[in-house]
């Protein structure tokens, strides 16, 4: 295989990440920078897409620089661009997409459109090896589903949410405790020193017998729970129990629903799965020493590859060369807020 260079660029929601990806038979990250946006974001509680929008565009260049400068490459040395297309809010999306247009029109340099829900899951082939097929766990603020992961372009889906994802499920309730934005770290951190059976938080979907999640029920118990509890306010320990077993129920539902979707991708495939796990939830640590005592072939992304990054972006155009857009077909690439039609599961 020919060694080429990869830009990844990654605009969807609030991170601001751009990555130069050495690529030849292996995949070698020279350079790999982000700018988080959640400290400027806090003071909104949540994320605005045009604020966020404006902030990528104020830090995609300087970034490119840093980037360029630590790989010691220059801008000509980019063979392809890869950005994130698909699944995102559409005024961030533009931001990186445009950037890489111009990019690909001044070198005229090939596109890869990233699916940025493949590009979480395919990150794990950044530090484990793992063969294909794979279970799927896909966990981020933004989605939470299960699919069977063919190849770098061909994945099932064969459970996801009904309503909000599991990262959703610890931003809000994270919200309505006062612990703010985003809570899944902090929660986390609070639980470890909390009773995780201290009480009792609902599990979506409890009864159903599919792969499938929701996350809504569990914050409106919470808003309950707070509204019966005045005493929680400045009691620390009780903070912490309350975190536990709110983490716990988060958690629960995803160790449940993971039976059904191990067993319906047997079905499917004839064999067991591994499990690969991805997404900024995947950092949780209660869900990794959950699954990894369940499943002995567990595969977590490394902390620093789960949350929204330019080198996973860059890493799924190197595993995917094949679907490279040529220049200046590229061109009129476009971005898509939503990925899938839902009736429509396989998607290559
Ligand atoms: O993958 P990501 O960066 O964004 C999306 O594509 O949506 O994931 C961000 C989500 C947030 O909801 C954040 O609270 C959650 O990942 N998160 C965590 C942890 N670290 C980040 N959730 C639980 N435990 C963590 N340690
Ligand atoms: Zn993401």
């Amino acid at each position: 295989m020919s060694t080429s260079i990869i830009l990844g660029i990654e605009t969807s929601c609030d991170d601001t990440s751009l990555c130069l990806l050495k690529s030849s038979d292996q995949a070698e990250i020279l350079a790999f920078e982000s700018f988080s946006q959640e400290l400027l974001l806090k003071e909104w509680g949540g994320v605005v897409p045009e604020i966020a929008s404006r902030y990528h565009n104020e830090k995609m260049i300087p970034l490119l620089e840093i980037v360029l400068k630590k790989a010691n490459i220059t801008l000509e040395q980019i063979d392809l661009i890869a950005v994130t297309t698909l699944p995102g809010l559409l005024g961030p999306l533009l931001t990186g997409l445009n950037l890489a247009k111009t990019l690909s029109l001044l070198l005229e340099k090939p596109i890869y459109p990233v699916n940025h829900l493949k590009a979480h899951l395919e990150a794990i082939h950044l530090t484990e090896k793992v063969s294909y097929p794979y279970l799927g766990l896909l966990v981020s603020g933004g989605h939470s589903l299960f699919s069977i992961v063919y190849s770098p372009s061909k994945f099932e889906v064969i459970g996801s949410t009904t309503d909000d994802a599991a990262g959703e499920a610890f931003d809000k309730g994270g919200k309505l405790l006062g612990l703010g934005y985003p809570a899944g770290k902090i929660i986390d951190d609070l639980a470890k020193n909390g009773n995780e059976n201290s009480y009792s938080f609902p599990i979506g979907l409890h009864h159903s017998n599919d792969a499938n999640l929701s996350y809504s029920g569990i914050k409106t118990s919470l808003r309950v729970f707070i509204e019966k509890h005045p005493e929680l306010k400045g009691n620390e320990q009780m903070m912490n129990d309350v975190c536990a077993s709110y983490q716990k129920a988060i958690v629960e539902a995803l160790v449940l629903k993971s039976e059904f979707a191990f067993q319906l991708a047997k079905e499917k495939t004839q064999q067991s799965l591994p499990l690969v796990v991805g997404g900024g939830v995947a950092c949780n640590s209660y869900l990794r020493k959950r699954l990894q005592a369940k499943y002995k072939e567990s595969f977590f992304v490394a902390p620093k590859y789960c949350t929204d990054n330019g080198a996973m972006v860059a890493n799924l155009a190197h595993l995917d060369q094949e679907n490279i857009l040529p220049f200046p077909l590229c061109l009129n690439i476009d971005a898509q807020s939503r990925w899938i039609n839902k009736a429509e599961f396989v998607h290559e």
